[in-house]
C-alpha cells in the first residue's frame, strides 16, 4: 500500500524568482519604483494606452524567457518525493513549471499566454517574446496579456482557498503579503498546520499560529528547509 503523503502547500511571490534575475515589485529596485501601476497594470491603462501596456509585458516576458529556475524553485520539486505538493504562486513567470513542479496554480496569470478580449476562455501560448497590437483571437478581437490586473477578479482564488484550507504544512516564500485577495490565502490554512515564512526582509504577519520565520534569501532558506522537512519524513 502506498504511504499517505502529507499535503504541503507553498505560497510564492516575486522574491522566489529574484535570484533568477526577475525584478520584484516593491523592493528598492522594484518594478513599481519605475512604473506607475495605474498606467500599465489596470483595465483603464489597457483602454487608455494599449501600446504601453503591451510594451511593459513584452519586457517582462523577455526577462522571463532569459531566466532560469534557481535553487529555491528546484528544491521545491524534491519535496514531491515525500509530500503532496501544491504551489500557489502570485508570479506570472513559469519558473516553477520549468523546475519541474507538478501542481502550480497561478493567481495573477501567466506572462507566456495571451487571451481574447471578448471571450476570456480563449487563451493562447505566445510564441516568442512579443504580443503586438493587431494580434487577434479567433473571434477577431485584440489579444491581451493573460494577466490579472489591479481592479480585476482573481478567478483562481477559490481554488487557492480550498487547497490552503486542507494543508498539513504551509510555506510562504518571497512575498510582501500586501496584495489582496492573494495574501489572504494564509488565513485559510488550518491553525494547527506548521507554517514557515522565508524572506530576507521583515514581513508583517498578524495572528498566524505555528509560524516559523526564516530570514534568508530563497536560494538559501528554501533548500535548507526542504532538507529538514525531508529528513523528518525519514
Ligand atoms: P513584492 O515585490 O511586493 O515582494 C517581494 C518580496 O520578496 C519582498 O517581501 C522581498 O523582501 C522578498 N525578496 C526579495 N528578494 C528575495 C530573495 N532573494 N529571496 C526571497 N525573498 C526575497 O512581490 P509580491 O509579494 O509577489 O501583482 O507582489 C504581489 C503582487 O503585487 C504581484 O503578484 C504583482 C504585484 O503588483 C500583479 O501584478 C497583479
Amino acid at each position: 500500500m502506498s504511504q499517505h503523503k502529507p499535503k504541503l502547500v507553498v505560497f510564492t511571490g516575486a522574491g522566489i524568482s529574484a535570484e533568477s534575475g526577475i525584478r520584484t515589485f516593491r523592493d528598492s529596485d522594484g518594478l513599481w519604483e519605475e512604473y506607475n501601476i495605474y498606467e500599465v497594470a489596470t483595465p483603464e491603462a489597457w483602454n487608455k494606452n494599449r501600446e504601453l501596456v503591451l510594451e511593459f509585458y513584452n519586457k517582462r516576458r523577455k526577462q522571463v524567457l532569459n531566466a532560469k529556475p534557481n535553487a529555491a524553485h528546484k528544491a521545491l520539486v524534491d519535496l514531491e518525493k515525500k509530500f503532496d505538493v501544491w504551489i500557489i504562486t502570485q508570479n506570472i513567470d513559469d519558473l516553477h513549471e520549468r523546475a519541474g513542479s507538478k501542481n502550480v496554480i497561478h493567481l495573477h496569470g501567466e506572462i507566456n499566454k495571451s487571451r481574447s478580449t471578448v471571450d476570456e476562455t480563449l487563451i493562447y501560448t505566445i510564441k516568442g517574446e512579443e504580443l503586438l497590437s493587431g494580434e487577434k483571437c479567433e473571434r477577431g478581437s485584440q489579444l491581451r496579456p493573460h494577466i490579472v490586473w489591479f481592479g480585476e477578479q482573481v478567478p483562481m482564488m477559490d481554488v487557492a482557498y480550498e487547497i490552503a484550507s486542507s494543508a498539513d504544512l504551509f510555506i510562504v516564500v518571497g512575498t510582501s503579503l500586501v496584495v489582496y485577495p492573494a495574501a489572504g490565502v494564509i488565513d485559510y490554512v488550518p491553525d494547527n498546520a506548521p507554517k514557515y515564512l522565508i524572506d530576507p526582509n521583515e514581513i508583517k504577519v498578524n495572528g498566524i499560529t505555528n509560524l516559523t520565520i526564516i530570514k534568508e534569501k530563497a536560494s538559501v532558506g528554501v533548500p535548507s528547509l526542504v532538507a529538514e522537512l525531508m529528513k523528518d519524513r525519514g
